[in-house]
C-alpha cells in the first residue's frame, strides 16, 4: 500500500468540512486510507491575549485583513508535516480550476489549501503559495467552499477512490464530454420511453449510441468546450450521420 494523498486545509472553520467531507466518496477513500484530510487552524498560530487572526487595513477602508504571522506559522506547520507538498491559495483572483488542473494536482503526492476569509488577507501570503485557485466567476464568503470543492475534484481522480482502477473514468476522453443521457426502469414514463438501441444488448451500438449523444450535447450546450476537443474520425463520422 502507497502513503495516502495528505491533503491539509488551513482554516479558522474546520467545522465547515465536516459535512462534505464525512459522507458517500470521500468518507471511503478516508477509510480506505487512499486520502487524509487535516485541518489547521490559524487561530492556534496567535500568541497574543486575544488571539487575533484579523486587523484593520493599512491606508484606511472598510473591512478586515487577515493577518500574515498567524498563516505564515500555521503554513510551516503544514509543511513540516510534508515538505513536498504543493500549496495552493483559495482566492478568488486566481486561475480558474477546470479537470485538467484537478487532473494535475491528484498527481501530486500532498496538498496544502490556504483558505481566506473576511475581506482579504494581508498580500505577502502570496508570496509562498505555489498556485492560486478560484473556482469560479462569483463572490463567496471564505474559501472554505472552494477548498471542499477542489478537494472532491481531485480526491475522485487519486487511484482506487473511485472503486475501480479502470482508468476510462479519469479519461479525458470521457472527461472532457457532457455526460450522455441516461435511463433506467421503467420503460415507458409519463408517456416517454427510453430509446430502443439501449434495450438491444449490442454493446458497440450502445457504446457509439452514447458517444454520439455526449458529443451533441457538448456541441450544443459548451461550443467552449467542444471547441477544445480532439476528434477521432470515428467522432466525425457520429456527428454527421442522418
Ligand atoms: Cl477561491 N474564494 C472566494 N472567496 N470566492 C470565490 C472563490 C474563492 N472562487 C470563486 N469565488
Amino acid at each position: 500500500m502507497s502513503e495516502p494523498m495528505l491533503i491539509q486545509i488551513l482554516t479558522l472553520f474546520p467545522e465547515m468540512f465536516e459535512g462534505p467531507f464525512n459522507h458517500s466518496i470521500l468518507k471511503r477513500a478516508q477509510e480506505q486510507q487512499l486520502i487524509e484530510f487535516r485541518f489547521v487552524n490559524y487561530r492556534d498560530f496567535t500568541y497574543d491575549k486575544h488571539r487575533m487572526v484579523d486587523d484593520t487595513p493599512y491606508g484606511g477602508g472598510s473591512g478586515m485583513v487577515l493577518k500574515p504571522e498567524p498563516i505564515y506559522r500555521a503554513l510551516q506547520a503544514a509543511k513540516a508535516v510534508k515538505p513536498d507538498a504543493t500549496v495552493i491559495l483559495l482566492t478568488p483572483q486566481g486561475e480558474v480550476f477546470k479537470q485538467e488542473r484537478a487532473r494535475q494536482l491528484a498527481t501530486r503526492r500532498h496538498l496544502i489549501l490556504i483558505c481566506g476569509h473576511y475581506e482579504g488577507f494581508d498580500e505577502r501570503i502570496r508570496a509562498w503559495v505555489d498556485l492560486e485557485l478560484s473556482i469560479g466567476d462569483y463572490v463567496l464568503t471564505g474559501g472554505e467552499l472552494a477548498a471542499m470543492v477542489v478537494s472532491d475534484a481531485v480526491a475522485r481522480l487519486v487511484p482506487g477512490v473511485l472503486g475501480s482502477e479502470n482508468s476510462a473514468v479519469h479519461d479525458s476522453f470521457t472527461e472532457d464530454l457532457l455526460d450522455y443521457p441516461q435511463y433506467t426502469r421503467p420503460f415507458e414514463f409519463n408517456g416517454m420511453k427510453v430509446p430502443e438501441v439501449l434495450l438491444s444488448g449490442h454493446h458497440a451500438q450502445i457504446e457509439a449510441w452514447r458517444r454520439k449523444q455526449a458529443l451533441k450535447r457538448t456541441a450544443e450546450r459548451r461550443p467552449d468546450l467542444f471547441q477544445k476537443l480532439v476528434l477521432t474520425k470515428e467522432d466525425q463520422r457520429l456527428l454527421e450521420e442522418e
